[in-house]
């Protein structure tokens, strides 16, 4: 079935680090409606905010404090309703961040419930613990070796899957359930189009709270089945769905993380889930250059086979019977460009295949700001530079089991989510263009080279790249191929060109990447070609029914029939 989101095209918005209208170093509201034009001139129409409500931010943010609220540093609700009405009229539409698994320990529910009488103590999950003080069981956080935290005076513990100061909601807890339907439909009430919602795997636990003998892919995971995934998210979810999001004509894309297969997905997603639109799953923001890196020594080169797997798994799992949202990365990831780009010597035409196997695939695409502009993870020289409490706490614990201080520095370097959140690079003026005073984390020194304003004024950047797919996506004889049609590998085990073809009634287009610094060639065997859609070089190179990939080259051509 047609609709609005599936034709669209997003862009995530990290507000912190976007643009810094009043200059006090964090990015705000006002920044974002000032680069409203530039957003529409780019060509996308679906602005996905992560969070902006009032937040201590201990965790940039997804620890609301007041969900009514804007964060000071953000702006007021003025600001938000102006952004609001400001995108309605460039025909953009705006996606909140809602919140569901925690709240901020500074939140008055959180305040009220650490009194055992009250009644909001049910809305968190509190526990005395084992006999001699000790945790409940030996689930880890995501962000610290367990889950639990001792709260004094009540004598009992409180749990958080990701910060101790991030308590998680008890979602069993009728009256909790109603607060959050009430908050998301006062949302929708004033003018949102959906939402991005956090962590929504998360939102129950295994009650028995079992200790966890698996053994794990990495720091503090292994408990992860504990609580994700679990049969009583989806009961939530069709509640919810059935009491706020049926009612609107919004678009929601839940984020499910890691190791969630397409029966996960479609669970969440798939016909009559009756639950979100879509959900986001990391398998390729990991592929190259995470923790398996560490472990095994530092590979550089792409693992195309595995990339091109992924792709095929969700691409074709999901296909027909759930959407699927296209993105290279989101603010929890490392760069593109750092991951499988090559941005020293080969920036443009890296940035563009990268580009080109994102935008020609199936789903709707979300791009992360900076990403149209090839922006990189900033390698600071310094740990100290980075921000991110995970990522602190991550780097003090592999430091404290004894991994050599070089390698740590790596480690963080690759994979900390800093990597997506350093300003935007609006100029090459001082600071960047993206504000007048220092930001609250450096700015990516790359940014005299790297910048917007530059890539405006270069016809063949990689800004005008995308701006160009996001037209033939929006608006062209290309558009419901691009948007509506299957997706298959071609040549699928070819090591260094990552080929695939797209039909839709009658149309099909063969898009052909090369993801490394070699040449490599395609051979075409059957498929003829008609006439070339985009490439990210200035004179396609085919010869003979085989065409020719240069460095990073990648073409898309629509063949005959
Ligand atoms: C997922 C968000 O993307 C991440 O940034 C955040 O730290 C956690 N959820 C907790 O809200």
């Amino acid at each position: 079935m047609r609709k609005w989101w599936k034709e669209a095209v997003g862009y995530q918005i990290y507000p912190k680090s976007f643009y810094d209208a009043n200059g006090d170093g964090v990015g705000d509201i006002r920044g974002i409606i000032e680069k409203l034009d530039y957003l529409q001139d780019l060509g996308v129409n679906l602005l996905w905010l992560c969070p902006v409500y009032k937040s201590p931010m201990d965790d940039n943010g997804y620890d609301v404090s007041d969900y009514y609220g804007i964060a000071p540093e953000f702006g007021t609700m003025d600001d938000f309703r102006e952004l609001l009405q400001e995108a309605k009229e460039r025909n953009i539409k705006i996606i909140m961040d809602l919140v569901l698994n925690h709240t901020s320990d500074e939140h008055p529910w959180f305040q009220a419930a650490c009194q055992e009488s009250s009644p909001y103590r049910d809305f968190y999950i509190w526990h005395p613990g084992k006999p001699g003080g000790k945790e409940p069981n030996n689930w880890g956080s995501f962000f610290t070796p367990s889950c639990w935290e001792w709260h004094e005076p009540s004598q009992k513990f409180y749990m958080h899957i990701f910060s101790k100061k991030m308590p998680d909601l008890n979602w069993r807890h009728r009256p909790m359930r109603e607060k959050l339907y009430e908050m998301a439909r006062w949302w929708l009430d004033l003018g949102v189009d959906g939402f991005r919602v956090d962590a929504v795997a998360h939102l129950e636990r295994q009650w028995d709270l079992a200790d966890s003998s698996k053994s794990g892919h990495g720091p503090y995971r292994e408990d992860w089945g504990k609580f994700s995934n679990l049969p009583k998210v989806h009961e939530y979810l069709r509640e919810m769905h059935e009491e706020v999001f049926s009612k609107y004509d919004i678009v929601t894309v839940g984020e499910v993380g890691g190791d969630a297969g397409i029966d996960a997905a479609l669970n969440y997603a798939g016909p009559g889930s009756n639950q979100l639109d879509m959900v986001f799953t990391f398998d390729h923001c990991w592929m190259n250059r995470g923790w398996n890196s560490y472990e095994s020594g530092w590979h550089n080169r792409t693992d195309l086979y595995w990339l091109k797997q992924t792709f095929k798994k969700w691409q074709t799992g999901l296909y027909g019977k759930a959407w699927n949202p296209l993105y290279w990365l989101n603010h929890d990831h490392p760069r593109v460009m750092s991951q499988y780009g090559d941005p020293e010597n080969f920036p443009k035409e890296s940035g563009k295949m990268l580009a080109t196997a994102l935008m020609f695939m199936w789903g709707t695409p979300f791009i992360y700001n900076g990403e149209e502009i090839g922006m990189t993870n900033p390698n600071y020289e310094e740990l100290s530079d980075y921000k991110d409490q995970s990522t602190m706490e991550k780097a003090q614990r592999l430091l404290d089991a004894g991994h050599d201080p070089k390698l740590v520095k790596r480690y963080i370097q690759t994979t900390s989510r800093d990597n997506s959140r350093t300003p935007m690079q609006w100029d090459d003026g001082a600071g960047g263009g993206f504000g007048s005073q220092t930001p609250w984390i450096k700015m990516n020194p790359n940014y005299k080279q790297v910048n917007a304003k530059q890539q405006i004024l270069d016809k063949d950047s990689l800004y005008h790249y995308y701006k160009k797919l996001i037209a033939l996506r929006r608006a062209s004889h290309y558009k419901d191929v691009m948007v509506y049609g299957d997706f298959a590998l071609f040549d699928e085990f070819h090591p260094n060109i990552f080929a695939f073809t797209r039909h839709y009634q009658g149309m099909t287009l063969l898009v052909a990447c090369n993801f490394f610094a070699e040449t490599a060639y395609l051979g075409l065997g059957p498929l003829a070609l008609k006439e070339e859609v985009a490439s990210n070089y200035p004179d396609a190179n085919v010869y003979e029914g085989t065409l020719c990939l240069r460095p990073y080259e990648a073409v898309v051509y629509e063949l005959k029939n």
